[in-house]
């Protein structure tokens, strides 16, 4: 072996040396490693289970939302129904009935104009109809509740077709994204024990009012402020209509309405708003009879 030979097998003997080092160590980190990755998913493992579905800490809307369903169940485990809230704080409701229809957006014009939040309770088979109207309702996050699919008179009907009257509501609802409606308002202001028995297992709370302006009979504008102004206290619930027939009258009085009630101290909620802030003190004994609606 030449002077050259011998230093490269010098040189080949450290290089395996090094190299055979080098892989003792691998082993032994990854093997160190790996035993500790193990470990933890192990512990992981005892603590939460493989299906928990991925958690996210909820936005202030779902907050808002989960408080407001806690309204509506302290409510109902209470009454089946309101005419208003307890009166104990300025606060009111402004609530639509019968759209979404032709003249919904103009409303929802004006109550974005002012800041108005309020309640619609819409009917089933107009949604599909005003689709985009609707979901601009659901946008602005109004309230919404279940005004029936084809508004009849629910006291003409057999229990099995208020049930479908009601759930079909829902169905529509839920085609366009909307949550489950927890409150329901009886087209004409009529419903029996078949209605209440339909409401409670389905935990939906029945809105009545306090007020009616009547702007449905399209009574004139000032008419309408008239009445609702009259029927302003606090806890008031306060009947309109954006739908149903031509509702530039309402639309036309919604502005004076709102102006004149905040210059009155009165803080315009949602029903659901209401019912978490100051719901209904005292139970009426006997069901109220109302037209409208
Ligand atoms: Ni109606």
């Amino acid at each position: 072996m030449s002077g050259a030979g011998r230093r490269l097998a010098q040189v080949s003997g450290v290089l395996v040396v090094v190299v055979a080092a080098a892989i003792v160590v691998l082993i032994v980190v990854s093997g160190a490693t790996g035993g500790s990755s193990a470990s933890q998913s192990a512990s992981v493992a005892r603590t939460v289970p493989a299906t928990a579905p991925v958690r996210h800490l909820p936005s202030a809307a779902e907050r808002v939302l989960a408080a407001q369903n806690a309204g509506i169940d302290r409510v109902l485990r209470r009454t089946p129904f309101v005419v208003s809230g307890g009166g104990e704080r300025r606060e009111l409701a402004l609530t639509f009935d019968d759209g979404p229809g032709p003249y919904t957006p103009k409303v929802l014009d004006v109550l974005t104009r002012l800041h108005v939040p309020a309640t619609f309770f819409t009917v089933g088979f107009m949604i599909p109809l005003f689709h985009q109207a609707l979901q601009r309702e659901l946008q602005m996050g109004v309230a919404i509740g279940d005004h029936t699919e084809q508004h009849p008179m629910m006291t003409h009907l057999s229990a099995a077709g208020q049930q479908s009257q009601i759930v079909v509501q829902t169905q529509q609802l839920h085609r366009l994204g909307g949550a489950f409606p927890r409150l329901y308002r009886p087209p004409y202001g009529l419903y029996n024990a078949a209605t209440l028995r339909i409401l409670r297992r389905a935990g939906m709370l029945m809105v009545l009012w306090s007020t009616d302006t009547e702007d449905y009979t399209q009574p004139g504008v000032k008419a309408i402020v008239r009445a609702a102004l009259a029927g302003a206290k606090p806890g008031a619930i306060i009947l309109l209509h954006d739908a149903g027939g031509t509702r530039t009258q309402t639309i036309a009085a919604l502005p004076q309405i709102v102006r004149t009630l905040r210059a009155r101290g009165y803080m315009l909620v949602t029903v659901p708003q209401l019912m978490t802030d100051d719901p209904p003190r005292h139970v009426p004994s006997r069901l109220p009879r109302l037209a409208g609606g």
